[in-house]
């Protein structure tokens, strides 16, 4: 089943959020055509999780610390994510690799916190404009995804969620071709393949991220490689985002 992941970034206030939680659970509650998850801010996370409990709308973290607990101060670790309610969490999104400084070492210690307590992780990748306009694409993906998943085996990566996101796509309006991301999708799954196996591989969710709206979403979701969406932008419009959720179902 594709899945949508909604993340509403550092977005909102209390008020919003519940609102939005509510409207979404109206829209999409019930819904089970694609899998839904709201990565809420994290103040936000258990007024969000209460909303929406019992519904089909997952409800994740948007990061987590490496680490279960100690002195690390502004730190939100994934066992407290998972008692505040979260069972996804995003990891290495282009905006904490870019402003948090979260190198691809960070990143791999934050995916094996995340198996290690339970939270699905959505492990995020994708190239700058200028690592695309020199041809660097396929190596820095790969370079990313190996380092995140050196060691780990099939069985215990179980649920992950992959997300390319093209860092030159996210937040700017402008969105990879659909032969751009099928493309790019299909030499991350080959190369899935050659360290994890064909069943893992195949069975892997890959969605793509940037700029991902109601009129473009239904052309991507049609791409034989991509199995959803992560969306930024539009996922703060309770009425965008089910549009796109619905996009995702019909594929
Ligand atoms: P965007 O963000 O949809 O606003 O481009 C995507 C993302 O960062 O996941």
């Amino acid at each position: 089943m594709n899945i949508v992941g909604g993340n509403w970034k550092m977005n909102g206030d209390l008020a919003s959020s519940e609102t939005l939680a509510a409207e979404l659970r109206r829209s999409l509650g019930s819904h089970h055509g694609a899998e839904a998850v709201v990565f809420p801010p994290a103040a936000f996370l258990v007024q969000v999780q209460r909303k929406l409990a019992g519904s089909s709308v997952g409800v994740g973290v948007q990061d987590i610390h490496p680490y279960a607990k100690g002195a690390y101060t502004s730190g939100i670790s994934a066992p407290m994510a998972a008692s505040a309610g979260a069972t996804w969490t995003l990891v290495g999104h282009s905006e904490r690799r870019t402003w948090f400084g979260d190198s691809d070492a960070r990143v791999a210690e934050k995916l094996h916190a995340a198996l290690e307590h339970g939270l699905k992780p959505i492990l995020c990748i994708g190239e700058t404009l200028d690592e695309r306009q020199s041809g660097r694409t396929v190596d820095v993906l790969r370079r990313q995804l190996d380092t995140a998943l050196d060691g780990l085996t099939a069985a215990a990566l179980g649920d992950l969620v992959l997300a390319y996101e093209p860092v030159w796509a996210i937040g700017t309006g402008v969105t990879a071709s659909p032969q751009q991301a099928q493309e790019t999708h299909a030499s991350v799954r080959a190369h899935v393949t050659s360290g994890l196996g064909d069943a893992f591989a195949r069975a892997l969710r890959i969605q793509y991220g940037g700029s991902v709206k109601p009129h473009n979403a239904a052309e991507l979701m049609a791409c034989p490689d991509i199995d959803g969406a992560l969306v930024g932008g539009a996922s703060l419009k309770a009425l965008d985002f089910t549009s796109i959720v619905r996009a995702a179902s019909k594929q």
